[in-house]
This record gives C-alpha cells, structure tokens and sequence, in this order.
C-alpha cells in the first residue's frame, strides 16, 4: 500500500491572491473552503455586513481587517467580494447564520447597481 491510497488532499494554497476571486470557479473554490467559527460568523454579520450593505442607510463605515501573516485576512475578503459580486454564491457559505445574512451583500456589487433617475 502507498501513502497516497491513504491520503487525499486537495494541495494547500499558502497564501490567497484576491484578484484570483475574480473568476467565478476559483471564487466558487474560496467560498466554499473558507471555515467560520461562530465568533466569526457574529463578526461578519454584525460588522461587516451592516457595515457593507447600502439599502438602510446607517452612516457606513470602511472595514479595515487587521491580522498577523497568514490569518485569513485576504480569504475573508474574497469570500465577502464574492458573495457581494455573484448573488447565487450564498449557497456555497459554509455557516448558516452567515449564509442567511449574506442576502444584505448578496450579489449587491456597487460597482454593478444602476441608478435610475426618473
Ligand atoms: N478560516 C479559514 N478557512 C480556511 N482556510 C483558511 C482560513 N483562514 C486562513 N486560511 C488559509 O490560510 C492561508 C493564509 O490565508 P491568507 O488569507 O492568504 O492570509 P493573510 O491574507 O491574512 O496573510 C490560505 O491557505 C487560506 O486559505
Ligand atoms: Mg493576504
């Protein structure tokens, strides 16, 4: 028997490049690899998602995430512009509070709302 018969492992990523999320299967990858722990999950639907979405105005703040080399930093911020880019990517969210707030964001990308005057 081989030690690959023994173990199967996708190969570790040691450091996530953002503008890989631009693409929807790698985003798609990002999304659904990210772990959230529940303190997490509180941070991101109270902070970041209120902060983010721009349907009840609240006097929204920038996000600035602060974390040593290798935390997740840049993991957290793909999995955030992805749900925000692509609407049906909720479903790829692996904590369930955070996936059944994420429709505040969800495919909500300013970059991509149009303002109709009338
Ligand atoms: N919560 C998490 N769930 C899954 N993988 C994670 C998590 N946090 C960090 N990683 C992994 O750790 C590595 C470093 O993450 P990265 O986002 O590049 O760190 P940073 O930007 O803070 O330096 C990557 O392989 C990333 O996928
Ligand atoms: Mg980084």
């Amino acid at each position: 028997m081989y030690y690959h018969e023994l173990i199967q492992f996708d190969p570790i990523e040691t450091t996530i490049q953002l503008i890989e999320s631009d693409d929807k299967a790698k985003a798609q990858e990002l999304v659904s690899t990210f772990v959230i722990s529940d303190d997490m999950a509180l941070n991101i639907t109270k902070i970041a998602f209120e902060q983010l979405q721009f349907e009840h105005p609240s006097d929204n703040k920038g996000l600035l995430f602060v974390g040593n080399y290798g935390t997740g930093k840049s993991h957290l911020m793909s999995v955030i512009s992805s749900v925000a880019e692509y609407e049906g990517m909720v479903e790829n969210v692996r904590n369930e509070r955070v996936a059944k707030e994420a429709g505040k964001i969800a495919g909500k990308d300013p970059s991509k709302v149009r303002i109709v005057l009338e």
